[in-house]
């Protein structure tokens, strides 16, 4: 048995933050950000929260498979920038869908989250313990963004993104995910602003320099090693859907696999980078656009805080 994907749903905030906003706030340019990264505006938070567009983007993706949200057996939330501590975000999402048969669990692996998601469900359906589950990537970035650097603030943005995965016959593909704690430094957050609400230690922090190195050299080595453990060659996958943080690194990663940019679609340029929701919520505008087609193969790969990075492989069903 393997794990399909067969519905796709996302949601942003409605409030657009454009570059020229941000030109206001911190020293910065509208040139600079999209030369530097490729982004011209972000979607940030209002009355929306991490939960009510997890939920959302949750149950289009039912929608779009078809799937009432009773018969769903396991919901994972990746998500580094949840409403509360407790309960998990999983349960939240439960909750406002109506998923009353579904045990809940949250994945903090931060970029990487909705690819530990996916590899998670798929080992369960390879065991035969779930045979439905929806994976959510959902972020409220902005919560955790100093809006006095300039350095990471241009960077982020808030949405989610959710996939229904359902068992099938047949064999899947068999992802891949590594970690460096070693390197853990280059990437972080306290989180200790939730505490006082006014302490601003608790930011994200980020070597800038060092993510991107990092970034260009392991995303394609980790798409060449799940090529090669499952088989398959880079010519017979027809979209790279990878980590939305920046252009010039999946630039610089086509460059180094010697393959198409083209076959790298992305939305950073109106998201900026949304961590865990990046990979979903691309992948269900490439379906609602319908650049998806079924029969197409189609490679997913990530990187960030950790640092971890990682990949996986799948065949459009739907
Ligand atoms: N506006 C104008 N100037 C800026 C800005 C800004 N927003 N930010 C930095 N600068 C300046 C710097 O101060 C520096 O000036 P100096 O030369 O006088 O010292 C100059 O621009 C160059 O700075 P660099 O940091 O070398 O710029 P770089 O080209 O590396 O771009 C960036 C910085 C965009 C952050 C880049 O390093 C990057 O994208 N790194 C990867 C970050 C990333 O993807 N992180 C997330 C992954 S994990 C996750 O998603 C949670």
């Amino acid at each position: 048995m393997t794990g399909r994907i067969c519905g796709t749903g996302f949601c942003v905030p409605h409030r657009v933050m454009d570059n020229e906003e941000l030109a206001r706030m911190v020293e910065t340019s509208d040139e600079w950000i999209r030369e530097r990264t490729g982004i011209a505006k972000r979607r940030i938070i209002t009355e929306e929260t991490t939960v009510s567009m997890a939920a959302e983007a949750a149950k289009q993706a039912l929608a779009d498979a078809g799937i009432a949200a009773e018969q769903v057996e396991l919901i994972m939330t990746a998500t580094i920038s949840s409403n509360v501590i407790l309960p998990c975000a999983a349960c939240e999402v439960q909750k406002e869908i109506g998923a009353l048969s579904a045990a809940c669990f949250d994945i903090n692996a931060a970029c990487c989250g909705f690819l530990t998601a996916y590899q998670t469900a798929q080992a369960y359906i390879e065991a035969g313990i779930y045979q439905t589950i929806l994976i959510i990537g959902s972020e409220s970035l902005s919560k955790l963004t100093d809006w006095k650097d300039r350095g990471t603030c241009i960077l982020f943005g808030d949405g989610a993104g959710a996939a229904v995965l359902k068992a099938g016959e047949g064999e899947g593909f068999r992802s891949i995910l590594h970690s460096d704690g070693g390197r853990g430094e280059a990437l972080t957050c306290s989180g200790k602003h939730w505490k006082s609400g006014e302490d601003d230690t608790g930011f994200m922090k980020m070597d800038g320099r060092e993510v991107f190195q990092f970034a260009v050299k392991r995303v394609p080595e980790v798409i060449r090693e799940v090529l090669e453990l499952n088989h398959c060659s880079l010519e017979e996958i027809d979209y790279f859907v990878v980590h939305q943080a920046n252009r010039r690194i999946i630039e610089s990663v086509a460059r180094r696999l010697g393959t198409d940019v083209q076959k790298f679609p992305m939305n950073l340029q109106d998201y900026g980078n949304t961590s865990s929701a990046s990979i979903p919520i691309l992948l269900a505008e490439l379906r609602r656009n319908g650049t998806l087609k079924k029969g197409d193969r189609i490679l997913m790969a990530g990187f960030g805080a950790g640092l971890s990075w990682g990949a996986g492989i799948a065949d459009w069903g739907i």
